[in-house]
């Protein structure tokens, strides 16, 4: 089913487990997604990049996750990901999404500020949740002229200042990790060198301060006892796109090499849309999001 972001993320899942937000770009992720939630009985959210809907066009993509959602079993949240155009995310809100981000991070403390704000009266209005981000949470590839990746880290004086000007519902952190995998030599190296992947001694002063639910974006490689422990520390979603894909494109690779005879493009996509389904059901877990069908109903 459809449901409001707010339905499924309050003050009585914030420490206990984490809603996981899936990135989808087209028919066989939403269907995969969707089947997990189904298959463990979890919430979750499903969310857009620009970039899929540059791929698939707004109206298409929207339609298809609103059939999909609404046909579904789980209960899921429409969630626009970092956005920086204002025009957009209006178009978003009066589309059905019940949560989006602006993403004005690159800009200055006071024009974040400013813009957020705007995004915040505009979407509250209608009765959408609006998520901002202080501080950067990179790509994997920015890491190369990155000296210590604690300056482009969330300050958390900053952040409760920001909370409570901006009147957001959940804020993104930048605490270590990453958008993607790194595969240039010398940025594995930068990275070698930071001595934990998440900074939980940040992040939990982030939460002494912030009472909002906090999202870790780039959480795919983050270490399972890494994504427990910030699950305790108020990280209430974790956006995970990267290791979906890999699942997908490794069982497409095998597939395709496997059987080269196969021109039915459906007999290569289902499988490939199976292993993401397994992978997104391994987070859900590992968020502790199954079985929390129950608690919603009682609620
Ligand atoms: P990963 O691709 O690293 O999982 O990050 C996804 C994300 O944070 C989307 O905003």
């Amino acid at each position: 089913m459809l449901v409001h972001i707010g339905s499924i993320i309050n003050k009585k899942t914030v420490g206990k487990y984490a809603v996981p937000a899936f990135n989808t770009q087209d028919l066989e992720t939403c269907e995969a997604i969707a089947r997990a939630g189904e298959a463990q009985r979890a919430p979750l959210i499903m969310q857009t990049s620009v970039g899929a809907l540059e791929y698939a066009g707004v109206e298409e993509l929207v339609g298809l996750m609103r059939t999909v959602a609404r046909k579904s079993k789980a209960p899921i949240a429409l969630h626009q990901d970092h956005c920086h155009d204002f025009n957009l995310l209006k178009k978003l809100v009066n589309l059905g999404y019940s949560s989006v981000m602006i993403d004005a991070s690159h800009l200055p403390y006071q024009e974040n500020l400013k813009l957020t704000k705007a995004v915040v009266h505009y979407a509250h209005k209608r009765g959408v949740w609006v998520q901002a981000e202080l501080g950067r949470i990179l790509g994997s590839e920015d890491w190369q002229n990155v000296k210590s990746g604690q300056d482009l880290m969330t300050d958390p004086i900053d952040a409760a200042k920001f909370v409570a000007e901006t009147r957001i519902d959940t804020l993104a952190v930048a605490v270590g990790s990453m958008h993607g995998i790194p595969v240039n030599p010398k940025i594995k190296k930068v990275l070698s060198t930071l001595k934990e992947h998440i900074d939980l001694k940040r992040l939990r002063a982030i939460h002494e301060k912030v009472k909002i639910p906090l999202v870790l974006h780039g959480a795919s490689g983050v270490p399972d006892t890494q994504m427990r422990a910030a699950i305790r520390l108020g990280v209430a979603i974790f956006n995970i796109d990267t290791d979906l894909r890999v699942a997908f494109n490794k069982a497409l690779r095998q597939n395709l090499k496997k059987h080269p005879e196969i021109y039915d493009p459906r007999k290569l996509l289902r499988p490939a849309a199976d292993a993401l389904q397994q992978e997104a059901e391994k987070k859900i877990k590992l968020l502790k999001a199954n079985g929390k069908f129950i608690h919603l109903e009682r609620k």
